[in-house]
This record gives structure tokens, C-alpha cells and sequence, in this order.
């Protein structure tokens, strides 16, 4: 609890995430990757794998833009910056121990921004910019790695609905801005690895599905080159009798390639 209050007072004055509870939810992320360590690890070396088989493939590596580089546990850091001339890691939120191990490469830089796209609500209509404009700052992009990103796009359009009653009636936002950065992803122009979960399954201690959902809000994706569960929450993280397991997809050559 008090690492969590520390890191939460340490990283705020850098953010101009922390509306929408954003920093709650990374310092959440944070520590129950702490948590869940053992649990989490072969999720987290199965998308190092993948974003680095699309690493090999390239033939040139100038820059790589990371979306969704949120606490770093899914990211082969040190081997992209000795790789790429230059690593962005873009999210919403970057919490202090993500900033200083950016900052113990020379070549690791963080940007803040938004990649919903969403700029604004009024009357059920969304207000959109292209999601991934943040990118043509960037010069040289050799690869765009979309990180564990897509469904936590759709989760926070929820939350934004959530919070103006009414929003949704003429559009599903979630699933509409699921579907924008898929289209943003194959219109980048650049060679793009996709890692992102698909589908939640909430299980009782006899393996009996309780609760099922689709993350990606219906968008369908190719074949991925890998799949794998992701044990999120294990018993007794969020119930006793109950653990909470997504399906993972991995698309090391989603597009551009
Ligand atoms: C499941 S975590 C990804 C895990 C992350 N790659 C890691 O290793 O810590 C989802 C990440 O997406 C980020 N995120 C959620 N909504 C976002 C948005 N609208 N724009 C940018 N980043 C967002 C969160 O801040 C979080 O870091």
C-alpha cells in the first residue's frame, strides 16, 4: 500500500494522464504485475518473443514506437535499444520506474499521449483524431509494436461512457475505437507487430467457465503466428474461488511487412 501511494505522489507530477483515473489504474498495473509475477512470466516472455521475431525480420532499424509500454513488463527494452538507433515508448501513462529505465538508455525516450483518438463526448458523438498521429513525429520508423494495447482501448471507452450517461446510444464507442487503431495499425505505412488479448474467461476452481467476453468488442483478427492464455488473475487475486484468464494473440507481421 505504501509503495503504491509513493509511486502513485512520485509519478503524478509528470502526467497529464492522470484524468479518467488513468494513473490509479497504471499504479494498479504496477503492482499487481508485482503481484502476479510468477503467473504473468510466460505471457510476458511469449510477447518479448513475438515483438522481437519481428525485430529479425527487419531490414533496416532506425526507430521503433512501442504503444502501450505501460510498466515495461511485456517490453524487451534493452534489446530493442541496442537494436533500434531510437526506442518511443508512447502511453497514456508512464509511472516513474518505466521513465528511469528509459532514461538508463540513451536512446529510450517516452511520449504521453492518448492513442484512443478521443478528444471529446457531447451527445453520443465522439470527437476523433487519427489515434496514431503521435507517430509521424517521429522520424526513421522502421516498426509500430502495438503492446497489450487494443483491448485496454475498448475497456476505457467503457469507463468514459460510463461516466456520461447517454454517450452510447447512436455508436458503440468501445468497439469503434477498437476498430480505429486496427485501421490506424494497417494504414501506418510501417512494418507493425500486434500483441494484444482477445477474449476473457472467468473460471471456477472446477475449470467451469462462469463468465465469458469477447475484448476486442466483435473485430475480428488474421491467424495469429502465436496464441497463448494469460492467467491475469489467478485464485484469490479477485475472488477466492474464482481466476480470470485471457486468450493472447501475437501478430509479429500484422501489417507493412
Ligand atoms: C495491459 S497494459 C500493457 C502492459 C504494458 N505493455 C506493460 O508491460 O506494462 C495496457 C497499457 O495501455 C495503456 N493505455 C490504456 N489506454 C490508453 C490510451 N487511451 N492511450 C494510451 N495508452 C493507453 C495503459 O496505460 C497501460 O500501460
Amino acid at each position: 500500500m505504501f509503495a503504491e501511494l509513493a509511486l502513485y505522489l512520485l509519478s503524478a507530477g509528470h502526467l497529464a494522464g492522470h484524468r479518467n483515473g488513468r494513473l490509479e489504474a497504471s499504479v494498479g498495473l504496477w503492482s499487481r504485475g508485482r503481484r502476479c509475477r510468477t503467473a504473468w512470466a510466460p505471457h510476458e516472455a511469449a510477447t518479448k518473443a513475438a515483438i522481437l521475431q519481428s525485430v529479425q525480420r527487419l531490414q533496416r532499424r532506425r526507430s521503433v514506437a512501442v504503444l502501450g509500454s505501460g510498466v515495461l513488463r511485456d517490453v524487451p527494452l534493452a534489446e530493442l535499444s541496442a537494436a533500434f538507433r531510437s526506442v518511443v515508448l508512447v502511453d497514456v501513462v508512464h509511472l516513474l520506474p518505466a521513465r528511469l529505465a528509459a532514461r538508463r538508455h540513451g536512446n529510450v525516450f517516452c511520449v504521453t499521449a492518448d492513442l484512443s483518438g478521443l478528444t471529446g463526448l457531447s451527445e453520443g458523438h465522439l470527437d476523433l483524431v487519427s489515434p496514431l498521429a503521435v507517430l509521424e513525429a517521429i522520424d526513421d520508423l522502421d516498426l509500430v509494436v502495438s503492446v497489450n494495447l487494443l483491448s485496454q482501448l475498448g475497456l476505457g471507452m467503457i469507463r468514459v461512457v460510463e461516466a456520461h450517461p447517454g454517450a452510447d446510444e447512436t455508436e458503440d464507442l468501445p468497439a469503434k475505437v477498437v476498430g480505429l487503431h486496427l485501421a490506424a495499425l494497417r494504414a501506418v505505412g510501417r512494418s507493425v507487430c500486434l500483441v494484444t488479448d482477445t477474449d476473457c474467461e472467468v473460471q471456477n476452481r472446477s475449470g467451469m467457465v462462469v463468465e465469458q467476453e469477447n475484448l476486442l468488442r466483435g473485430h475480428r483478427l488474421p491467424a495469429p503466428a502465436d496464441a497463448w492464455n494469460w492467467e491475469v488473475a489467478p485464485f484469490g487475486e479477485e475472488a477466492r474461488d474464482l481466476r480470470r484468464v485471457h486468450r493472447v494473440e501475437a501478430h509479429p507481421f500484422f501489417s507493412g511487412w
